[in-house]
């Protein structure tokens, strides 16, 4: 399985039609997280699992992991979670697709692909543009958290984010986890590695103000 796929290729630039939240969801009026480069999904489908309270949705560039993640939906009949397969940033910048964002109380992007070298920081997936997306389709108070244990992208996605006026830093104080989309702090595949790697992790959430 490729590990990096280019996300600027234009194989990606038609998306898939996503049905509206009532056929994907059992209850389309609960709050919705995005996980954003999601991979296999395991991280959503512990979550979803765990608090059916809320539902989640991941978007995913590998379209094979995306395929087996929907397979396994399925079966398991789950009815809070549901995949995605694109680049993001077209998924979300695609003006049908705005319905989504109706329930979006939240977004993750854990553990990005950092992309290292200089030539390559346009295939980010935190751009200005990307931001500025996301500044116009969420509603007040819906959060971002972002993770990562590359001290160089953390700064990256921290100055791009901060540099949208709609965006501002919640002080981790202050924030309660137990009302998150994540109140059992359950850890993506990455930040299990990191971790047992004893690796340092960076992490800010913001809110859209
Ligand atoms: C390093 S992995 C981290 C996976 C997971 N979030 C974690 O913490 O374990 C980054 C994932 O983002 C996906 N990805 C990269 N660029 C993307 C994009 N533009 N849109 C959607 N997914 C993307 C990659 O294919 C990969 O699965």
């Amino acid at each position: 399985m490729r590990q990096h796929v280019n996300p600027l290729s234009r194989n990606f630039n038609e998306t898939e039609s996503i049905p509206s939240l009532t056929e994907i969801f059992g209850d389309p009026k609960l709050n919705l997280h995005l996980d954003i480069g999601c991979a296999a999904g395991e991280f959503l489908f512990d979550l979803a699992l765990l608090n059916t309270s809320w539902n989640y949705f991941g978007i995913e560039i590998r379209e094979k992991l995306v395929k087996t993640a929907k397979i396994k939906v399925r079966e398991r009949e789950i009815k809070n979670l549901y995949f995605v397969f694109g680049n993001a940033h077209n998924i979300l910048n695609d003006a049908k697709n705005n319905f989504i964002f109706k329930n979006v109380k939240s977004i993750s992007l854990y553990f990005p692909d950092p992309w290292f070298k200089k030539r390559h920081y346009k295939r980010r997936i935190i751009q200005p543009e990307f931001i500025n997306i996301l500044s116009n389709s969420l509603q007040k108070g819906s959060l971002i958290f972002i993770k990562t244990d590359v001290k160089d992208l953390f700064d990256h996605m921290d100055s791009t984010i901060s540099s949208n006026f709609n965006f501002k830093t919640i002080d981790k104080k202050d924030f309660k986890y137990s009302e998150s989309f994540n109140p059992n702090k359950v850890k993506t595949n990455r930040e299990k590695y990191v971790m047992v790697n004893e690796l340092n992790i960076f992490e800010k959430v913001y809110i859209k103000i």
